[in-house]
């Protein structure tokens, strides 16, 4: 194989996009990487790193030009490689995403399956419930470049609401008049970002600060920001005294009002703490919730089983057409927002249980389980849990994932355990980003117990 360098230039052309959202190309056998670009087109390319048996590249210029191509309105996305579709149509967005599925699921099963239905909701741009963006030292807000802490400012960004976008103007104008200290991840500063999440169904905002202190600075910017913004509800601190970037910690501060947000997701009122998982499109996840319930073909004699249930939006919308539901998820504040979220809705067929879907087997003790919902992290399910599943036989499982990476890996296992792959659908519910949901049906192939 002949050897290339940082800085080589050649012409090449896309064969196929890969999960990240990278066009991928093949060149004299070596496979290079190259953001922005998609099947069909061909580019005059320069490498920009070089690895063993693979390599990246970035387009100098576009020689065939495909014609799902589009003006992108996202002026970060390329530096934070966190919308890597803003730049093609949605109908191929969507096509895309449908093959990398399609190729994920077919290649762990070794089988075949026919083009995927790729669903998505209105609104297409804006469609984000909640946002988390970090500083810089000019106080200029944006995601961070992928494994670094170097900060892509935003300006405008096709899946950030107007409402959103001018609120989080307004926080970097007032950490600047405060001259609050940015966190360098070096042990210095104060401030590393701020979370947003605004309710698509009443449209009021919670506003959490990720900080390594409360400071008399934060609590003047949030008397300042509740004066100037009648929908803003609460505000908080999120206290997290290390350089982890992520938005839970043990220690969140209430500087006004509230700590959640209110919203509706299919037919169900939901009361979310700011510390608890959101799907990030609502009107997304109410179809997403609503295909997954058709799927499992659900019985009023049923008794189900949500593993990793969040606040609960899978079990109390699925609670309606069952006998019972038994929801598991670690994180407390979930579990307490959908103990919360059962009371708003009057459901009494649901319980909710804090502890790890490992410990599914202690939770059930010896119920029958006739359908399984999971719902589990980007990382997937442990062998463990897809062990305990496949041991308690039940008639249907219903995995929900945005990583069909993980989720192909774990429907191997699931289909070696006695399960045949029934249907799968996507929902797209994170327009021009790399992602897409996905729900399988999984049928137990003896249904005998
Ligand atoms: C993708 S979210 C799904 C939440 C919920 N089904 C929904 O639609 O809102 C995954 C959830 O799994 C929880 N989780 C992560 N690891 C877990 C584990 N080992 N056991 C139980 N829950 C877990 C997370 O806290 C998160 O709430």
């Amino acid at each position: 194989m002949k050897t290339y360098k940082i800085g080589d230039e050649l012409i090449t052309k896309c064969l196929s996009i890969n999960n990240y959202g990278n066009g991928v190309s093949k060149i004299d056998g070596l496979l290079v990487f190259i953001p922005n670009f998609y099947p069909d087109e061909e580019a005059l390319i320069t490498i920009t790193e070089v690895h063993k048996n693979y390599a990246f590249g970035e387009i100098k210029e576009l020689k065939v030009k495909s014609p799902y191509r589009v003006n992108s309105v996202c002026d970060h996305s390329s530096d934070a490689g966190t919308c890597p579709f803003s730049d093609i149509t949605l109908e191929y967005e969507n096509k895309l995403k449908g093959e990398m599925v399609k190729n994920n699921v077919e290649r762990a099963l070794n089988i075949t399956l026919s083009p995927l239905e790729v669903l998505y909701a209105e609104p297409i741009q804006g469609y984000r419930n909640k946002v988390t963006v970090f500083f810089n030292k000019n106080y200029e807000f944006g995601y961070f470049k992928e494994g670094t802490h170097e900060v892509c400012p935003i300006k405008s960004c096709v899946t950030i609401s107007d409402e959103i976008l001018q609120v989080l103007k307004t926080i970097s104008i007032l950490l600047k008049e405060y001259k609050v200290e940015i966190y360098d991840y070096k042990n210095n500063g104060i401030v590393k970002g701020v979370s947003i999440r605004r309710s698509s169904y009443n449209s009021k905002m919670s506003i959490m600060f990720l900080s390594t202190k409360c400071t008399k600075e934060l609590r003047s910017i949030a008397d300042d920001l509740k004066e100037l913004y009648s929908d803003i509800t609460g505000i908080s601190v999120s206290i997290n005294n290390n350089d982890k970037t992520i938005v839970y910690s043990d220690k969140e501060v209430a500087l006004y009002g509230n700590t959640y947000i209110d919203e509706h997701i299919l037919n169900m009122d939901y009361r979310v703490e700011n510390q608890s998982f959101l799907q990030v499109n609502t009107n997304g996840a109410s179809l997403l919730y609503s295909e997954a319930i058709k799927m499992a073909e659900l019985t009023k004699e049923d008794t189900v089983l949500d593993l990793y249930s969040g606040a609960g939006g899978i079990s109390l919308n699925v609670s309606p057409y069952v006998k019972e539901v038994i929801g598991i998820e670690t994180v407390k504040s979930a579990v307490d927002s959908a103990n919360i979220n059962k009371y708003l809705n009057k459901v009494s067929n649901a319980e909710f249980y804090n502890t790890d879907s490992a410990n599914l087997k202690s939770i059930i003790k010896d119920k029958t389980i006739d359908v399984v919902f999971t719902d589990p992290p980007r990382s997937g399910m442990e062998s463990s849990v897809i062990a305990d599943i496949i041991s308690i036989k039940p008639r249907k499982i219903v995995y929900v994932s945005c990583d069909s990476y993980t989720m192909a890996r774990d429907l191997k296992l699931l289909t070696m355990g006695g399960y045949s792959l029934k249907e799968i659908k996507c929902v797209n519910m994170f327009i021009k980003s790399r992602h897409v949901e996905c729900i399988s049906s999984l049928v137990l192939r003896n249904i005998s117990k």
